[in-house]
């Protein structure tokens, strides 16, 4: 596996290939993104892993600075898993000057939910997704379901600039008792793991009580909401939706049930396909 750091020196490693299969993270990797690696792994192609903490789509408020870089043991895992090349640009190496044009995802989809709770997300998302897509240039990039919307923002994006790469998601990975993992989990402390497991029980209460034929969807979220509130959470959203474009749920269409919630300082978010 090789580790390249720089953007002409990926270019070159990968002028020769016909078919790239892009995996982009913020590293601290876990069982979620060794599944999207793996994945990867399972097409024809040259895998890319890229491990970038990407500051722009981080409130001034939020964990950039405390969030945790585990370089090495990231090569390890990432090599293991069959990756063939990780790029691993510095802060400087993506943005070398300020980084003055940015992708605003329309309202509709970039405002709503994550969105709202995080002003600027996904901006910052899509800047960097597409600058790492115009470096990396590859066919394929895999995403996460765990990030329900980042995956449908990105998959808008990639159609309305018609951009030649074909979207695929992964499942989200959990642990045994539901909770899915994420590189925040680290952040708790061990009551709070204890308790975290309930974001992920509440978006199967609600997603089995609209499987079994209600509709009154303001009620089972706002039920969920309270659930969580009553344990302590601080919950941003628990949002029934359509899976096709997040809009307000309609019967006889796929939905998903979406939540964030702060328990302590640490905030957790997981979704569930109905
Ligand atoms: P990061 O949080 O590191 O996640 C990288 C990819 O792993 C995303 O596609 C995410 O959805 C996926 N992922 C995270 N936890 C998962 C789980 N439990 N099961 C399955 N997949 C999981 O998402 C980002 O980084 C960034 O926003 C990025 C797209 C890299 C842009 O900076």
């Amino acid at each position: 596996m090789e580790i390249i750091q720089r953007s002409p020196d990926l270019r070159a490693a990968l002028s020769t290939r016909t078919a790239v299969i892009f995996v982009p993270t913020m590293g601290n990797l876990h069982e979620g993104h060794l599944s999207l690696v793996r994945m990867a792994r399972r097409r024809k192609g040259v895998v890319v892993a890229s491990i970038f903490v990407n500051p722009l789509q981080f409130a001034p408020n939020e964990d950039f600075a405390k969030y945790p870089r585990t370089l090495e043991r990231d090569c390890a895992l990432l090599e293991k898993a069959g990756c063939d090349v990780v790029f691993t640009p510095t802060q400087s190496d993506m943005y070398p000057e300020p980084q003055e044009f940015k992708v605003h995802p329309p309202a509709a989809i970039g405002d709503i939910l994550e969105g709202r709770s995080r002003p600027g997300f996904f901006v910052g998302v899509s800047t960097v997704v597409l600058k790492l897509f115009n470096i990396v240039r590859p066919n394929v990039a895999v995403f996460g379901k765990k990030d329900y919307q980042q995956l449908l923002v990105l998959k808008n994006m990639v159609a309305q600039f018609a951009l030649p790469i074909e979207i695929v998601p992964g499942e989200t990975v959990r642990e045994a008792s539901g909770l899915a993992l994420s590189s925040r989990n680290q952040y708790l402390s061990d009551l709070e793991r204890t308790e975290a497991v309930h974001l992920s029980t509440s978006l199967r209460l609600a997603a089995e009580q609209v499987r079994s034929g209600r509709s009154d969807w303001t009620a089972i979220e706002g039920a969920a909401f309270d659930s969580l509130r009553v344990r302590g959470w601080l919950p941003d959203y628990v949002a029934i939706r359509r899976q096709s474009d997040l809009g307000d749920p309609t019967e006889g269409q796929a939905l998903v049930v979406l939540a964030a919630a702060r328990l302590g300082t640490t905030r957790l978010i997981d979704s569930l396909e109905i």
